[in-house]
């Protein structure tokens, strides 16, 4: 499947908290941090633990195992154990819900909300084409 998909209501995830969702048969925790939210697989690049369980903060998530903290706009670790970043989708709040799309994870070297603005005019100019 490819495109935004509806995962839940902003309602859902408190400020500063994370919801653990499956979308496409991948672990995604949908992320609420100052009230932006965010798509991160859910597992920890170190050993595999679900993020969503993790404490949010300044758009970072902390893995609860080790302490590793992870950048929610590019998936990198902003602290040890981990190395290696973890996927982030594209992800984007429409009339109260939270879409994501997990077909295409961003790119860690650019900022997220440039690629997720990028996608947004591509999925609009999509609809338009399909629309007329
Ligand atoms: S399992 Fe996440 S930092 Fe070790």
């Amino acid at each position: 499947m490819s495109g935004f998909v509806r995962v839940c209501a902003v309602s859902e995830v408190a400020e500063e908290s994370a919801l653990a969702v499956e979308l496409d048969d991948q672990d995604v925790a949908i992320v609420n941090s100052g009230g932006t939210f965010y798509a991160i697989a859910d597992r920890c690049s170190h050993a595999a633990i679900a993020l969503s369980e993790g404490d949010v903060y300044d758009a970072q998530i902390e893995c609860y195992l080790h302490g590793s903290t992870f950048d929610l706009r590019t998936g990198k670790p902003l602290s040890l154990p981990a190395t290696d970043p973890v996927p982030v989708y594209p992800c984007q709040v429409v009339d109260g819900d939270v879409l994501v799309d997990v077909s295409q994870p961003l790119d860690p070297e650019q900022p997220e909300t440039e690629q997720a603005q990028a996608k947004i005019k591509e999925t609009a100019a999509i609809k338009e084409t399909q629309e007329s």
